[in-house]
């Protein structure tokens, strides 16, 4: 259960008080009542212990139950002048794992924000660190040791804006885990109808109007990527359209997300070790689910469409084979040369669809290649497209959310690496390299004048290691950038 949280002037009775501390150990808001709680000894005590104030370390400090709490915790969080909203997403993360044991704690680290910063989108950042850091997994654990926190205070001077960033944040991480939950699913537990079944439910709740195609339906719509990869599974593909539309909306923005349940590579198989984290290969369809649940209760004025093409990629005596050519929606035709390259043919379908449905943006969100976790790491996607302007405001928007992106280029030139000898093109590359580019450059191929921006997700969606904000596993990458993208939306 997500933690509640209240605004109090005054720090209140809880487990625990977390203050801030500054580079050189200055002391931040409130660290003054620890120091008075053991009789002025704090400034040795941290000499002692080698602690700073650095951002990102911590130090318990025991407090003899002299103050409103049994024990303090000292959070680094250097430069005062650098405090902004990703440190503050960041420090309420580590506040949450460290105070897994306990119920409630009380801090003052939104009273430490400086006066350049908004204080608005600062709570915000805050409680949705607090919400990703406590996220746990633990469905399958037979010993389950959940985290115990269930109340924040949150001290300093309550004001309207601070209180609505609060929701905000909240709200936010309740999508992100909601995601999360979705990707560290096994396969075995989501089939393609079984993500529309769950779509379905969120969507009943948050407002959001569902289309759903299978069997024969998608052969009327002519999805020939999404039937072509759906033919070796015995769970048959779905696409999903999710459209959330509130009244006197100002544009539309299309969300598109590779939805693979689980990447086998099909008859190009994986290898063991390959496929090991191949159930997290729906994280761009989790994301674009998940953000659209948040946009009611966020109150945004864009329309957004959500594209979720759902397949399982499969070997079997139906898949589809090396050297077969398949008839994409926008009526192009792909010779698959390898099947393990089939998110960008269940993408084409859906790419061609939000297209044709005029959209006046379209943003896709895909674990597309391991190529940009070569280029770009865990922690930083891929981001390429087709309008300089688009591009721009879906960075700003990453940056503003706390997710990193990284502009790639798509160069023309590198088109005819994707030449077939009997059709439009092929699925991979002849050689040369780039396989994050050529990837795109395949997409674009589907996506026509509207501005797109495509997301390589596939480093960034799964953690290898729990970090402040992400535990090992499903991140939930995108849907922050999502929802700001829809709450901020300017026709490019
Ligand atoms: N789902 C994978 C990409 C991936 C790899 C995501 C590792 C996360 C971690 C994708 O479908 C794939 O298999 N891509 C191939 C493309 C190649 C065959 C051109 C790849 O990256 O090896
Ligand atoms: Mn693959
Ligand atoms: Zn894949």
């Amino acid at each position: 259960m997500a933690p509640t949280f209240k605004l109090v002037a005054r720090a209140p009775k809880a487990d625990l008080f977390v203050v801030p501390v500054f580079s050189g150990a200055r002391l931040g808001p409130g660290a003054q009542l620890v120091d008075d709680a053991i009789d002025g000894g704090l400034v040795e005590f941290m000499q002692e212990t080698d602690f700073d104030g650095k951002r990102g370390e911590v130090l318990a400090v025991p407090t003899g139950g002299n103050l409103g709490a049994r024990a303090a915790l000292l959070l680094g969080v250097g430069d005062a002048a650098s405090f902004d909203a990703a440190a503050l997403r960041r420090a309420g993360a580590v506040l949450a794992k460290r105070a897994s044991k306990v119920e409630s704690v009380a801090t003052t680290l939104l009273d430490a924000v400086g006066p350049d910063i908004d204080a608005g989108l600062a709570a915000q950042a805050f409680a949705e660190g607090v919400g990703l850091g406590r996220y746990q997994f633990l469905r399958y654990k037979s010993e389950a040791k959940p985290s115990r926190l269930a109340r924040v205070f949150v001290v300093g001077a309550p004001n309207a804006k601070i209180r609505a960033g609060i929701a905000r944040g909240a709200r936010i991480a309740e999508a992100v885990a909601w995601a999360r939950d979705l990707i560290n699913e096994p396969a075995a537990a989501k089939s393609p109808a079984d993500v529309v079944e769950l779509a379905r439910v969120v969507a009943r709740g948050s407002g959001l109007k569902v289309k759903v195609f299978a069997g024969e339906q998608l052969v009327r719509a002519r999805m020939g990527g999404v039937l072509g990869v759906g033919n070796g599974s015995d769970r048959p593909p779905r696409f999903l359209r999710l459209e959330f539309a509130p009244p006197r909306a100002k544009g539309t923005i299309a969300f598109v997300g590779k939805g693979v349940v689980f990447d086998s590579g099909g008859l190009s198989l994986k290898t063991a070790g390959g496929m090991e984290t191949m159930k997290t290969d729906m994280s761009g369809a989790a994301a674009v689910i998940a953000a659209m649940s948040a946009l009611r209760d966020l109150d945004v004025k864009t329309r957004v469409i959500g594209y979720v093409p759902l397949v399982e990629n499969m070997p079997s005596g139906a898949a589809m084979r090396p050297g077969d050519v398949l008839t994409m929606r926008n009526g192009k035709t792909v010779e698959v040369l390898n099947t393990d390259a089939e998110g960008r043919l269940i993408l084409a379908d859906a790419l061609s669809l939000a297209t044709e449905e005029g959209a006046d943006a379209i943003i896709d969100l895909a674990t597309l290649t391991g190529a940009v976790t070569m280029a770009l790491g865990e922690k930083i996607a891929g981001l390429m497209g087709s309008d300089e302007a688009w591009i721009t405001q879906v960075s700003e928007a990453a940056a503003r959310a706390g997710e990193r992106v990284w502009h790639l280029p798509l160069p023309e030139d590198y088109r005819r690496n994707l030449d077939s000898e009997i059709a439009d093109l092929r699925n991979i590359s002849t050689g040369g390299g780039a396989g994050t580019l050529t990837a795109g450059l395949f997409l674009k191929e589907f996506t026509g004048e509207a501005p797109w921006a495509h997301l390589d997700i596939a480093g960034t969606a799964r953690s290898s290691s729990d970090d402040a904000e992400t535990a090992k596993g499903g991140t939930g990458y995108g849907v922050r950038t999502l929802v700001e993208l829809a709450s901020t939306f300017r026709k490019p």
